[in-house]
This record gives structure tokens, sequence and C-alpha cells, in this order.
């Protein structure tokens, strides 16, 4: 009987199913997501990419087509990426995208939410994310800054809601809310990819977008404008750069391997914090589940479930559409 004493009474806690629920404190819930739609120009019907298990690339018919269903499962909000069709070196055609987002806000309106991933690299022709210098081994921030602006502002004209910036140069928040504010769009708001890392996780979006530094140029990688994911300050120290300068939301990207930084930001800032769980990232829970080395609704959600322990407020992933039906199922 004394015996009993040496044991601590933790296991009440988990002993069903019911105490288990009530014990948590941490919940997912579908209105905290985002799914991300790839629109290809060069399409003339929907492609599934190889490396993304379950995601297309639409045209622009096939992206109604697509909205419409995440709608029906309660998904509204989605981050666009444009792959256009020409590339170009410092003039680019926004034409396109600019039609998808007018297309899709002329049939779905305010029923869905629309942020676009403002970013050069689909554009350019050596696949780097911003306008390089006559010698080819530097981005210009000022060129770059002043274009992603430009076209922010046009994005904006054609009824974007939020535009998320990830191409890392400096200063493009302050340049983009002037810009939008001053063409009377103060309601468009900015996501800005803050603590976006020089990540090896990028690989299956990198394909789908066909946006990857092309081969044998000056500048090999982006770790002269993405950030160092040995440097857990410059990313605090961007974040809190970019809060200043009017960004709405704060992305961190990847997510999961970067919970720290995730759970720092939250204690810092007031600005909602989202993490992007990026195709690498999605693509290994899917490989391990085709394995049949996991269950892929429960991966997906023990991986959410750590991204809002840490802190995030919003998550985007590219099984966001699942959420509603995986969360009913789950059992704590
Ligand atoms: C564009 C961009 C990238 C991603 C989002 N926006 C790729 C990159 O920086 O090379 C990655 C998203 C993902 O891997 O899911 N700059």
């Amino acid at each position: 009987m004394e015996e009993r004493n040496f044991y601590s009474n933790q296991r009440r806690i988990r002993a069903n199913r019911h105490i288990r629920e009530l014990a948590a404190p941490v919940r997912l819930h579908h209105h905290d997501f985002i799914q991300p739609l790839f629109i290809d120009e060069a399409l003339t019907q929907r492609q599934p990419i190889a490396s993304l298990n379950e995601i297309n690339s639409d045209t622009i018919a096939s992206a109604l087509e697509q909205v419409e269903n995440d709608l029906q499962k309660d998904i509204s909000k989605f981050l666009l990426f444009p792959v256009p069709a020409h590339k170009a070196e410092n003039i680019f055609d926004f034409s396109f995208f600019k039609k998808v987002i007018e297309t899709i806000k002329e049939k779905f309106g305010n029923d869905v939410w629309l942020a676009a991933d403002v970013c050069f690299c689909a554009y350019t022709s050596h696949g780097h994310c911003g306008i390089l210098n006559k010698q080819g081994n530097k981005l210009l921030n000022h060129e770059t800054v002043t274009l992603l602006a430009d076209y922010s502002l046009q994005l904006a004209q054609s009824g974007i809601d939020c535009i998320a910036p990830s191409d890392v140069m400096d200063g493009r928040i302050a340049a983009i809310r002037n810009k939008l504010n001053e063409n009377g769009f103060d309601d468009v708001s900015i996501m800005s990819y803050s603590a976006k890392f020089q990540s090896n996780f990028y690989g299956p979006f990198r394909d789908a977008c066909h946006s990857s530094p092309a081969a044998g140029q000056k500048l090999k990688d982006r770790k002269t404008y993405q950030l160092s994911f040995a440097n857990p300050n410059d990313a605090i120290s961007t974040a809190l750069r970019d809060a200043n300068e009017g960004a709405d939301i704060i992305m961190i990207k990847p997510s999961i391997i970067y919970s720290d930084i995730i759970y720092r930001l939250k204690q810092l800032i007031q600005q909602p914090v989202a993490a992007y769980h990026v195709s690498g990232e999605y693509q290994s829970i899917e490989l391990l589940a085709k394995q049949g080395l996991l269950t892929r609704s429960n991966g997906h959600i023990e991986i959410w479930t750590a991204l809002k322990r840490s802190g995030a407020d919003i998550i985007i992933s590219y099984a966001a559409r699942h959420v509603k039906e995986w969360i009913e199922k789950i059992e704590y």
C-alpha cells in the first residue's frame, strides 16, 4: 500500500480518450489553413505535379474547379503561384497572373481570400528571385524592390486580398505598403515571407514552378538573399524589421524544422505568425505514407499540431483541403 506513493500520477490524464481531449490545450481548426495553388500558363489541361503527391498544376479553368471543390471542404484561403510561360531578364509580363486573379475573383468574390506569392524566380531566365547585376553575381536590391512594388500594385488592381513577397530583398515590405496605400489599396494586406531560409526542402516546388537557379551561372544559389539556417538571429531581426515596415502576417518557412524560430517570434511580435509546411516537408510525409511507414492523415496532423504548439496561428499546407475531414476523425 505504501509503495504506491512512490509513483507520480501523470498517467491519469492519459487514461482514456475523454480525459485526453479535456486535458489537451492544442487544437487544430480548418479556419487556420491556407491552400497553395499552382497555375501554369503553358498548360492546356491540368497536370499532376510528379514530385508533389496529389497536387496539380492548373489551368485557369481547372483552378476554378479546384477552388469550387475546396470551398465545399470549407477551405477558402489560397496562396497562388503563377507559372508564366515566358521567362525574361528584367522585363516581365504579369498579364497571366492578373487574369488568374480576376477570373477567380469574378466567380467567387469575397467567398475566397487570395494571397499572391510575389517573387520573380518563376519569371527570370536565370531563376533568381530578382534583377541580376551586369556581372551576374549579385541581385540588385533597389531595382528588384521597385519592380516588386509595381507588380504588387497590378495584383491589387486585379483584386488580390493579400500580397505575399517571397523574394527576401531588403525594404520590400515598406515599398509595397507605400505603393499600395498611395493608390488607395489600404485594405490589401501583406504576408511577409520574413524568416525564409535557404533550405534544401524547396526541391519539389522548384520542379513545379520551373524556378531553380539555372546551372552554369556565377550566382549559383540563393545564399546571398535567403537566410542561413545557422543564423537564428538574422531570422528574428528580419522578422522584426518586416513587422515594423508594416507586414500584417509574419511567415516562417520551412516550418517544422524551424519551430524554434516560430516559438521565439510568437513571444516577440503581436502579428499573426504563419508557418509554411513546404514542398519537401510535405512530400517526406507523403513518401513515408506511400511506403506504408505511417498513416498519411496522422502524419500531417502530428506535424500541424506541433506547429500550433510552437505558436503558429496560420498553417500553409499542401494538404489543407483535407484538414476538416481529417481532424473530425482524430482521436487524441
Ligand atoms: C519563391 C518561392 C519558393 C517557395 C515559395 N515561394 C521557392 C524558393 O524560394 O526557391 C517554396 C515553397 C515550397 O517549397 O513549398 N521564391
